[in-house]
C-alpha cells in the first residue's frame, strides 16, 4: 500500500506537541468562557481532529456543531468564495460561537462565515485556529486563538488535506512540492 509519509518533506509539529498546543488552548477558551454558553462549531471536513480533540481539553458544559464551508475546491488555491454546504439547523440568537478552523490562508473563507453568523443574530463570534499562515492574507480577519503561526509552505496532516488526502497524518506536515506541481 502506499506509505503517504513519502510525501511529506518535514514534520512541523509531532503528535505530541499538538497534544499539549490543543490541552494549552481549550484550558485557555475555557477560562474565557467560564461564565458562558459556548457553541464550538467546527469547520469541516479540516478542523474535524482539531475540533474532537479541542472539545474534550474544554471541561465546561459546550455544544458542538459543525458546518461544511467550501473555499478551495480541489486546487491548492483559495477561491475566495463561500458555499456553505452544511449548515447548522438551529437558531443562532445571543449565541457565543467559537468558530475552530484547521488553517487560516487568505482569510476569506472565516470572514464572511464570521459576518454570515453575526448576521443571523449570534452576541459574538470568535475565531480559533490551529494554524495561522498570514504570508497570503487578503482580509483582516480577527482570530482570538492560534495555536501555530505557520510558513509559506502547503500544509498537511491532523485532519488538514491536499486533494482530500493526508488527513489521517498524525503530526502536522509540510508537503513535497513534486506532490502538487506536476
Ligand atoms: P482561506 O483562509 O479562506 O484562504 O482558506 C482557509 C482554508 O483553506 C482552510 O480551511 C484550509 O482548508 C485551506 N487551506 C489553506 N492553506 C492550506 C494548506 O496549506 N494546506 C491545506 N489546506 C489549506
Ligand atoms: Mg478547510
Amino acid at each position: 500500500m502506499y506509505n503517504i509519509e513519502d510525501d511529506i518533506q518535514e514534520v512541523l509539529y509531532s503528535k505530541e506537541e499538538l497534544q499539549n498546543k490543543v490541552q494549552e488552548l481549550g484550558a485557555q477558551i475555557a477560562r474565557d468562557y467560564e461564565d458562558k454558553q459556548l457553541m464550538v462549531v467546527g469547520i469541516l471536513k479540516g478542523a474535524n481532529i482539531f475540533t474532537a480533540d479541542l472539545c474534550r481539553a474544554i471541561p465546561g458544559l459546550i455544544q458542538m456543531e459543525f458546518m461544511v464551508v467550501s473555499s478551495y475546491g480541489t486546487s491548492a488555491v483559495s477561491s475566495g468564495k463561500l458555499t456553505i454546504l452544511k449548515d447548522i439547523a438551529k437558531d443562532l440568537t445571543g449565541r457565543h460561537i467559537l468558530l475552530v478552523e484547521d488553517i487560516i490562508d487568505t482569510g476569506l473563507t472565516l470572514s464572511e462565515l464570521k459576518k454570515e453568523l453575526l448576521a443571523r443574530g449570534a452576541e459574538d463570534v470568535k475565531i480559533c485556529t490551529l494554524l495561522d499562515k498570514p504570508a497570503h492574507r487578503k482580509t483582516e480577519v480577527q482570530v482570538d486563538y492560534v495555536g501555530y503561526t505557520v510558513p509559506d509552505e502547503f500544509i498537511v496532516g491532523y485532519g488538514i488535506d491536499y486533494a482530500e488526502f493526508y488527513r489521517n497524518l498524525p503530526y502536522v506536515a509540510v508537503l513535497k512540492r513534486s506532490v502538487y506541481e506536476k
